[in-house]
């Protein structure tokens, strides 16, 4: 037997909407690994460029952008893995953390599908969705296993011992998220929003040691993991603010490549000194961050190194999507939890 699930995303700007076949495996090989789940559609339509020119997502412009391209992008997602509505088993919708007026789009929709099709309908969590989500490219996750979250709001650390219903938080950032640091160091340079695409790209012509950026939050007294990224942005721009004193020209490239080079450096040290504190054999990298080359780059190097089996699902699925919250609603149904009544509310500030 094998159902479809119906996933939707409106945490921030991006309207989501993924399709997953779920397979039911024996009993055993459930316990043992987790549910089998297969990627049938994933629909996003963004506003991103809608906000670029305010440097930051505007949550008024974001709901309206969400209001106007669900239904559609449903449609293109049913189209495209050649189903209709009544194929749908259940529904699974992003119910936080996120902004409250975009996820009340989802969370609307969301009912308006399960009731009018009388399917059940799980609010899910966001975060645990961008964990879920590598099931869908490499398969059942090891339990436990580390995860890496690393996005434009959210830079933590999580012990999943059951993606459904058991993760827990190591670290976090306790100012920037990592991918806010790409976006607010790019505005300082002068690149577009968001910031990480065009660092990435400058930083391939420069040189990672050309500037020694402070790696914030490594002393020994500091939270092993936790992680702090404001520091970095301040020190971005008091360089460039000495550089310009001085009469000189910025070297962008350089300025990008070091400041990388910081992040990937911490996000992937702290990382690997977790799953070995707490003997995991397993990393996950995944959020809008987790397409860094850089990133991805050093992540491989030492976890080989420490004998860590590395994965990270391709770009289009690191970024915010549908196909992540069905993923995870897939493993929601498997474990038979309860759904969520008719009259649930999204929570903008799910932990
Ligand atoms: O997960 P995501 O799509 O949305 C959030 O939930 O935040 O992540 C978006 C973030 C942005 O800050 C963007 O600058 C960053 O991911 N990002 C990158 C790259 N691509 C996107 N950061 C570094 N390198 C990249 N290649
Ligand atoms: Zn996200």
């Amino acid at each position: 037997m094998s159902r479809v699930i119906m996933g939707i995303e409106t945490s921030c700007d991006e309207t989501g909407v993924g399709l997953v076949r779920l397979s039911e495996n024996d009993a055993a090989d459930a316990t043992a690994t987790g549910p089998r789940v297969e990627l049938l559609a994933d629909e996003v339509a963004s506003s991103v460029e809608l906000h670029a020119r305010y440097g930051g997502v505007v949550p008024e412009v974001a709901s309206r952008a969400h209001l106007e391209a669900m239904a559609p992008t449903a449609r293109r997602a049913l189209a495209t893995a050649g189903l209709t509505l009544s194929d749908v088993d259940a529904i699974a919708v992003t119910a936080g953390p996120g902004l409250a007026g975009a996820l009340l789009v989802g969370v609307a929709a969301a009912k308006a599908y399960a009731a009018a099709l009388d399917v059940p309908l799980y609010g899910v969590n966001h975060l645990a969705g961008h964990v879920a989500v590598d099931t869908l490219e490499h398969g059942p996750l090891p339990r436990p296993c580390l995860a890496l979250l690393v996005s434009g709001g959210h830079t933590q650390l999580l012990r999943v011992d059951d993606v459904a219903s058991k993760i827990t938080e190591l670290g976090s950032t306790v100012d920037d998220a990592a991918g806010e640091a790409y976006d607010k160091v790019a505005r300082i340079v002068g690149l577009p929003y968001p910031g990480g695409p065009p660092i990435d790209k400058a930083a391939r012509e420069g040189d990672p040691e050309a500037i020694a950026f402070p790696r914030g939050m490594t002393g020994p007294r500091d939270a092993p993991f936790d992680f702090s990224f404001s520091g970095l942005k301040t020190a971005v721009a008091r360089w460039i603010e000495a550089a310009e004193r001085n009469g000189e020209s910025i070297p962008v490239p350089d300025v990008c490549a070091s400041f990388q080079e910081a992040v990937a450096d911490v996000l992937t040290m702290k990382a690997v000194a977790a799953a070995r504190e707490y003997g995991i054999g397993t990393m996950v990298i995944s959020g809008g961050v987790a397409a860094n080359s850089r990133l991805s780059a050093l992540a491989r190097e030492r976890c080989e190194a420490a004998g860590i089996e590395l994965r990270v699902p391709r770009p289009r699925l690191c970024t915010d999507n549908g196909a992540m919250i069905a993923a995870l609603g897939a493993h929601v149904v498997a474990a038979d939890l309860p759904a969520s009544p008719l009259d649930f509310s999204g929570t903008p500030a799910l932990p």
